[in-house]
């Protein structure tokens, strides 16, 4: 519907008026979200639409959230937290204070979802969980801990499959159709803006988790994020990516060694 042209003045009008950069990202999905939200808030004509992408401060946000993936759940795939609970946190406890950093939180359910392992393992005292995200509406809603009462049976399920340890009820609060996390686990955590292509380094973690982000990015845009990780982790930290997701080719590859289960790598050098 949109011509390639008009897709490729939109990205570039993105960078140049907020400065988000949308290039690398997968040209078909890109185009698939464009589309459909032109469609949903009743545009027929290009440069209207570009307008108000370009100078209405509300609509760009609007545009973000639409354009953005934000889909995630508590212990998406039980089997990688299990992993993280029995090999990795154990070997991080060791640790006078442990950093990890949560690259692409969305609603924030993956950094609640690790803050209880790390309460488990009687280790979340000495922890600091920073989640970014480079949508600043996603962090408003993961900075709540609330969660809708309908997702909770199957994060519930999730918690049980990647042996939890208690009842899942402990954690939360249910009040008018939502579940409220406890205080004790948002205490630990640090939300806020960042863009994993053009921001830098900010702090050195020991564990970092980037679950189903790369995969909406072109290689070069990997290789930017992949980089990034690099220079964040510690010597014999962790780096965990989505189910779909690789350092596999890429310009890091040789200072890390993948781990037997799941998508973590450590790093070596
Ligand atoms: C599908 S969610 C993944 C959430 C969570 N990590 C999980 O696996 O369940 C992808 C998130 O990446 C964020 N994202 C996309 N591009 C980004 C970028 N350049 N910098 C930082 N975050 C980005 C999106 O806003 C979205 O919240």
């Amino acid at each position: 519907m949109l011509q390639d042209r008009e897709i490729a003045i939109l990205i570039e009008e993105l960078y140049k008026y907020h400065g988000y950069d949308f290039s690398g990202y997968s040209a078909a999905s890109f185009r698939r979200r464009v589309e459909r939200l032109y469609t949903m808030d009743g545009f027929t004509d290009f440069s209207d639409f570009l307008s108000r992408a370009r100078s209405d401060e509300d609509y760009f946000k609007h545009l973000v959230e639409e354009i953005t993936v934000n889909v995630t759940e508590m212990f998406r795939d039980p089997s990688f937290y299990r992993t993280l609970r029995t090999e990795i946190l154990p070997i991080l406890a060791t640790k006078p204070f442990i950093r990890i950093w949560h690259a692409g939180c969305a609603t924030g359910e993956e950094v609640f979802s690790v803050a209880i392992l790390l309460k488990e393992l009687n280790v979340l005292h000495k922890s600091l969980l920073y989640a970014t995200d480079l949508n600043p509406a996603v962090l408003e809603i993961a900075k709540k801990g609330l969660f809708p009462l309908r997702t909770i049976q199957q994060y519930a399920e999730n918690y049980r499959i990647a042996s939890g340890k208690n009842d899942f009820s402990d954690y939360y609060i249910a009040n008018y159709g939502f579940a409220k996390f406890s205080d004790e686990l948002i205490d630990r955590m640090v939300f806020s803006q960042h863009n994993l292509v053009i921001d830098g380094s900010f702090n050195e973690f020991d564990l970092i988790l980037c679950r189903n982000v790369l995969i909406y990015f072109d290689k070069d845009f990997q290789r930017i994020a992949l980089e990034l990780f690099d220079q964040s982790l510690s010597k014999l930290g962790y780096l965990a990516l989505g189910t779909k997701e690789t350092i596999k080719f890429s310009s890091i590859q040789h200072r890390f060694k993948q781990f037997e289960k799941e998508k973590i790598w450590k790093k070596m050098i």
